[in-house]
């Protein structure tokens, strides 16, 4: 039986899934349901907080998003530099610290700009870790690790590479939920999630509210995390673990 843990999950992962449906459902552009997304996304980190959830982490946009027509992809840059003029001072006075987790490089100077003061406001804040994941792809998370070890002349060992990787200042995470219906990773955390609780939500991310949250947060407390070891060991009634030289 699965052991039910009424704590919270300390980190949340999200695949913002859905924003372009939930536009052409309404005979809207597409940029429309990106503009709801952000309200969702604002609604969500309230919610994190509400609930007492340490560490926030969103895919907002991939590596493989460029691939999309010019207008939506220069309306999301637009769209975020202006939700970070509107948003990060709720956030900096609500206790986020906000990390932008990506390769920047590609980035025009004004996104860049806007990313690095939206950091340097809220690098005091404690309440909250609010990472964005833009311009991210799990292969090139592994991969700018992979180079970065390998440049140290440090051993590649998992610790090595886990200390490289984008996400090295939070744990992993423990409930990752993807919304859309999709039932797919897609290149967001491939290294972190090993162990995340997935969680699938039929909901376009626009729709997405603290009840759906609630619901996913329920549904990661039924579940038994055994992280390799046998359900008897993780409610303690089994044998020692085997000592690893065995
Ligand atoms: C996926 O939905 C969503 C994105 C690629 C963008 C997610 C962005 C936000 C929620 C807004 C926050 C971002 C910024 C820039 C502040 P989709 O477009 O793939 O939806 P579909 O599957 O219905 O087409």
């Amino acid at each position: 039986m699965a052991t039910p843990s009424l704590i919270v999950p300390h980190h949340v992962a999200i695949v913002m899934d859905g924003n372009g449906r939930w536009a052409t459902k309404r005979f809207l552009p597409r940029i429309a349901g990106h503009k709801q997304g952000v309200d969702s996304l604002s609604r969500c980190v309230r919610a994190c907080l509400e609930r007492g959830i340490a560490v926030l982490t969103v895919f907002a946009f991939s590596s493989e998003n460029w691939n999309r027509p010019f207008e939506e992809v220069s309306g999301l840059m637009e769209l975020l530099v202006l939700s970070l003029s509107r948003e990060v001072p709720n956030l900096n006075a609500s206790g986020v610290r906000l990390h932008f987790v990506g390769d920047r490089q590609r980035l025009s100077e004004k996104v860049q700009a806007g990313l690095a003061q939206a950091e340097h406001l809220t690098s005091g804040n404690h309440r909250l870790i609010f990472n964005v994941c833009f311009n991210y792809g799990g292969r090139w998370d592994i991969a700018q690790a992979a180079k970065k070890v390998a440049s140290s002349g440090e051993p590649i060992t998992e610790l090595a590479l886990d200390r490289a990787m984008a996400l090295a200042h939070v744990p992993d995470p423990d409930l990752l939920i993807r919304t859309g219906g999709e039932l797919r990773i897609s290149n967001f955390l491939l290294w972190q999630a090993a162990y995340s609780e997935l969680h699938f939500s039929d909901k376009l991310w626009p729709e997405f509210d603290e009840a759906a949250l609630d619901e996913a947060i329920a549904v990661f407390r039924t579940r038994e995390r055994r992280f390799g070891q046998t359900s008897a060991q993780v409610s303690g009634h089994g044998q020692k673990t085997t000592p690893k030289a065995a």
